[in-house]
């Protein structure tokens, strides 16, 4: 048994927005939260009403989720999320998104801030996800299978997937943005990484570092959500970048990459959209 019921996330959703709900998500990262600013809103619910939702402790993730649309596109937001540091035990990550496979979400974006193991991927680049890696040493999914979302064993082959990746790559020509495409390895945080572990995961092929999104991705495919995630690249990782890291140049990195991100994300939901 679990100790979370999504059937009452769902009731009190419910009550607070009866009408159609979004088959496309969005889950905001650091410093991304303002993506919310540009869409046309149905409802607001601060993660607080909603009972079991964990409520996110980390300055620049406001903890609501947020239902309208971007360019016509109906969508729901995730504004702000949970992390392994925070001390959530790892399968209560599984309620935001599990929730959102209730409520009719078939495809998920995640997006994350990161440390990039490359000097020609520096701060304010984009990255597609195109694979993982967990590091973080947990997983949400340990513990009894609740086979109403999917089968104990899966595969993941195509956990990122690729049709996703494909409309990512279009909206991003047609915005004329730079969209790199790599590998990203998530550590638990909350430190950030040594340099000696810097270099051994570029050994490994992180092309991406950062403390978040693989938890998310692994719950929405084994509920048999399509996947797709970006990386926001806020620094060179340790020892690559020449001065210590801080939430700080996270935050103001992340803020710079933001107008890119809002219309590369804008364009792939609409276009995703219309094509429906
Ligand atoms: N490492 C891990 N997480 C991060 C980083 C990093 O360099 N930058 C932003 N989030």
């Amino acid at each position: 048994m679990t100790d979370y019921d999504i059937d009452a996330c769902v009731r009190a959703i419910r009550e607070r927005h009866s009408g159609p709900f979004p088959k496309s998500a969005l889950i905001l990262g650091s410093g991304l939260g303002r993506f919310g600013e540009t869409m046309q809103m149905d409802s607001v619910i601060p993660y607080g009403d909603i009972p079991g939702f964990p409520v996110s402790t980390v300055a620049g993730h406001s903890g609501k989720l947020l239902i309208g649309s971007i360019n016509g596109a109906p969508l729901v937001c995730m504004q702000g999320r949970m992390h392994l540091y925070e001390g959530y035990p790892a399968h209560r990550l599984a309620i935001p998104i599990r929730t959102l496979k209730a409520l009719g979400v078939e495809q998920i974006v995640i997006t994350n801030a990161a440390g990039s193991t490359h000097l020609d991927m520096g701060p304010g680049s984009l990255m597609m996800i195109e694979d993982h890696i967990n590091f973080s040493g947990q997983n949400p999914l340990i513990g009894p299978n609740d086979d109403r979302f999917g089968d104990r064993f899966f595969d993941m082959s195509d956990a990122w997937n690729a049709d996703l990746r494909g409309q990512l790559q279009a909206a991003a020509k047609a915005e004329d943005v730079t969209l790199h495409s790599g590998v990203y390895l998530q550590v638990a945080g909350p430190n950030f990484e040594t340099p000696a572990e810097v270099r051994m995961f570029a050994q490994w092929g992180a092309d991406a570092i950062g403390m978040s999104t693989v938890p998310e991705c692994l719950v929405a495919h084994h509920a048999g959500m399509k996947v797709a995630g970006i990386s926001v690249v806020t620094n060179l990782a340790a020892g690559i970048a020449k001065h210590a890291l801080s939430h700080d140049e996270t935050i103001t990195e992340a803020n710079k990459a933001f107008e890119n991100m809002q219309r590369l994300l804008a364009r792939f939901f609409a276009d995703g959209h219309k094509a429906a």
